[in-house]
């Protein structure tokens, strides 16, 4: 809903409102953002100070409220006496007043080419100007989340160049803790919390991606808030490439926050008339702890985000070849390994990398998207008649943005890969970027895909990216273009992605970057499920599913059992049970007993896969909290079913583990499966169980299964 009431807009519903107010001197003043309020309550959140401001600069000296410096803005520009952090820089100061706005009912699409959350109820579009320019503030609600996005007109008659443009600003009155996902290569996605103070906090990437080093969704709370209490923000960018955030709270305790693409390594040249469209961010609110503001992200991701045939239909269950042979692989060793996961009851074989050129280590290839006949003789038709035969679906790996210098298409087109001139070329992993910015490059690395992917059946396609960006710049980008680099890169992935799962909307897409590398909400609109982390390690994944778990739900988060050692079969499949679950090793290489159970997990994964990839996450031990022992619950959402899972990192000797369970009905009675015990919610909730007697040495876990009768 939203309502312009006395100059003050409110947009929300019964779980959020935002206030926000036309001041007489022209800035939009954001007075709310946050729990359900009324739009009378707004003057209750204006601030006039009585004694004036000090040194402060009023926007209009008969009005001591005036004070930009403390208001608290929905938008600010600069030299207009605000000294916080604002989101635009042009090179000139910037006052923009309000001059118009238009309520739209659902979404407003986006002409950019970048991805945003579809099927909103409806959205305000505030229109603010200042001599030369126009800003357009964007504002959909969606049922539990709202997103916000900014668009810069020149309106001038000469050019400018636009250094910085964030997504949105918020000001939100009180201090805050921030929390962070960040980390590296095998070690995604790690908590960390500090209070937000005076000095700037700032969150972001210059990787060229989204990175494994920080990610761009990320929480502001109250101290002390938990998963299941707390005034909570959530926040997230709908961007794969370099992002920006920024948190400080000023001598006034208010907490400003910007998000948007990173300012560093970014300038946008605009001609007379022409405007930029940043990427959207997702806000989340509530005031019932961290774990509810997880389960309004996961919703609205799966519900508005993630689109395409498998966003609702049934995922093949997938044996990968990558940690069961990298390199060295035929078409028989392949098809033995299909022969193998047929009988264990798996669905579908992807060949990883290596399969094309003359890949048989990373040092080359990379371009050269035909097949490797000395390694698949006859080709893929062969090899995927043999596995189709079998009854397994297949599937096949790219690295679309990159290019070996060791590739037919290196040594054709020297110049396609990202370079500055007359400095050297950075390698990593062997390999350069490919220029994606460029129209002839992606059409060249289109045709080779569309030719593999038409002419054989190809059910699922791997799309990995695997190095960070340096010398980044274009042999087709010059002054006054050539800062745009990073952007463009990012355009034209998702313009790739889009001709491709446009052209091929039954391939089953999976987003993957040395892992967790490029996990954020961009990705998800291309792929309904990105490869988490190249650490399988059950233990270790557990952190790493914990913090991917905080934004993003676990239908996404790619998950396999693979051969790592530290736990046995039983934990490695009830921890990839929390993701898309998957092998990936040397399907004859397990002893007798391990297919069995791996039978066995096959037949849970069918029987809870509708309960993990619809149902609701709650996290009830975090590794963050505890360092002996992890658990967390899939709830259906009629709470009709409960699945729990508890794994040890740690032994210890434990006399007493109680687990008060969460989000059950307290009226309904559950049946614990196996058993002929029966519990009310109310008591499984509130009094918990003694789960001691269950297994608890180091990487031991179990699961337990609850039925409502
Ligand atoms: C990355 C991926 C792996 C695998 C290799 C292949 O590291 O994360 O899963 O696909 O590339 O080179």
């Amino acid at each position: 809903m939203i309502q312009l009431e006395n100059n003050v807009f409110h947009l929300g519903n019964e779980c959020y409102s935002c206030l926000l107010r036309l001041d007489p001197n022209g800035p939009v003043q954001q007075l709310h953002f946050g729990e359900p309020v009324c739009a009378e309550d707004a003057s209750a959140f204006l601030y006039n100070p009585g004694l004036g401001w000090g040194s402060s600069v009023l926007l209009n000296s008969d009005d001591t409220g005036s004070c930009m410096d403390t208001m608290p803005l929905a938008w600010s520009g600069s030299g207009r006496g605000d000294y916080r952090e604002s989101p635009l820089e042009v090179g000139f100061a910037t006052d923009f007043k309000y001059v118009s706005h238009r309520i739209h009912s659902g979404t407003v699409p986006m002409t950019s080419g970048l991805p945003q959350a579809q099927g909103g109820e409806e959205t305000l579009e505030l229109v603010l100007e200042q001599p030369g320019l126009r800003l357009r503030m964007y504002f959909t609600l969606f049922e539990t989340a709202m997103t916000r996005r900014a668009v810069l007109e020149n309106t001038g008659d000469a050019p400018i160049t636009l250094r910085k443009l964030m997504s949105f600003m918020t000001d939100l009155p009180g201090s805050y803790e921030i929390t962070t996902f960040d980390g590296g290569w095998c070690a995604e996605m790690r908590r960390h919390t500090l209070p937000v103070l005076d000095s700037r906090v700032v969150n972001e990437s210059t990787t060229g991606a989204s990175s494994n080093r920080h990610n761009p969704g990320f929480l502001l709370h109250e101290p002390g808030a938990g998963e299941t209490h707390g005034r909570v923000y959530g926040f997230n960018l709908v961007y794969s490439g370099n992002f920006d955030i920024t948190a400080d709270c000023d001598y006034y305790e208010t907490t400003r926050v910007n998000i948007g693409i990173n300012p560093d390594g970014f300038t946008w040249h605009l001609d007379p008339g022409e405007e930029f469209q940043t990427p959207e961010a997702v806000l989340v609110y509530t005031d019932k702890g961290i774990g509810e503001m997880s389960r309004i992200f996961h919703r609205l991701y799966l519900n508005n985000l993630v689109r395409g045939r498998y966003k609702t239909e049934k995922r093949p269950l997938l044996i990968n070849s990558w940690e069961a042979a990298y390199f060295d692989f035929d078409t028989d060793k392949l098809v033995s390994f299909a022969e193998r996961a047929k009988e264990v009851g798996i669905e579908m074989l992807v060949m990883d990398d290596g399969w094309f050129g003359v890949r048989n280590s990373d040092n080359c290839s990379l371009g050269d998207w035909y097949v490797n006949e000395d390694k698949l003789p006859g080709g893929l038709g062969v090899l995927i008649d043999r596995i189709n035969a079998l009854g397994l679906k297949f599937g096949i790996w790219y690295e679309p943005e990159m290019i070996s210098p060791d590739s037919d298409l290196y040594r054709a087109h020297p110049d396609w890969c990202i370079h500055v001139p007359n400095r050297d070329k950075s390698i990593a992993r062997q390999q350069y970027v490919i220029d994606m910015s460029r129209q002839d490059v992606r059409d060249n690395i289109f045709g080779q895909m569309y030719d593999v992917l038409s002419k054989y059946k190809i059910d699922y396609v791997k799309w990995d990216f695997n190095r960070n960006i340096t010398e980044a710049g274009s042999a087709l980008l010059s002054a006054p273009r050539g800062e745009e680099f990073f952007h463009r890169f990012v355009l034209g992935t998702y313009d790739l992605m889009n001709r491709l799962t446009e052209a091929f909307p039954d391939i089953l897409l999976e987003n993957c970057s040395g892992g967790g590398g490029r996990f954020d909400p961009g990705m998800l609109y291309y792929s309904p499920q990105i490869w988490a982390s190249d650490n399988t390690d059950a233990l270790e994944r557990i952190a790493i599913q914990f913090g991917t778990s905080m934004c993003y739900p676990a239908s996404t988060m790619g998950a396999h059992v693979s051969m790592s050692r530290r736990t046995g079969f039983a934990t490695k499949g009830n921890v990839a049970m929390w993701g898309t679950f998957g092998y990936e090793l040397d399907p004859n290489r397990l002893s007798e007993k391990d297919v069995e159970l791996v039978k066995e997990q096959v037949k849970e994964y069918h029987r809870t896969y509708d309960l993990i990839h619809y149902g609701d996450l709650y996290r009830v031990t975090c590794p963050w909290e505890n360092s002996y022992r992890s658990a967390w619950e899939f709830v259906a959402p009629d709470k009709s079913e409960m699945l729990f899972t508890s794994v040890t990192l740690r032994y210890y000797h434990c006399m007493k583990y109680i687990v008060r369970f969460k989000g059950l009905d307290p009226e309904k009675t559950y049946l614990l499966e196996g058993t002929d015990k029966r519990y009310s919610g109310a008591f499984l909730m509130n009094a918990g169980l003694n789960l001691s007697k269950y297994p608890h040495s180091t990487g031991e876990s179990f699961t337990l299964h609850f039925i409502a009768e």
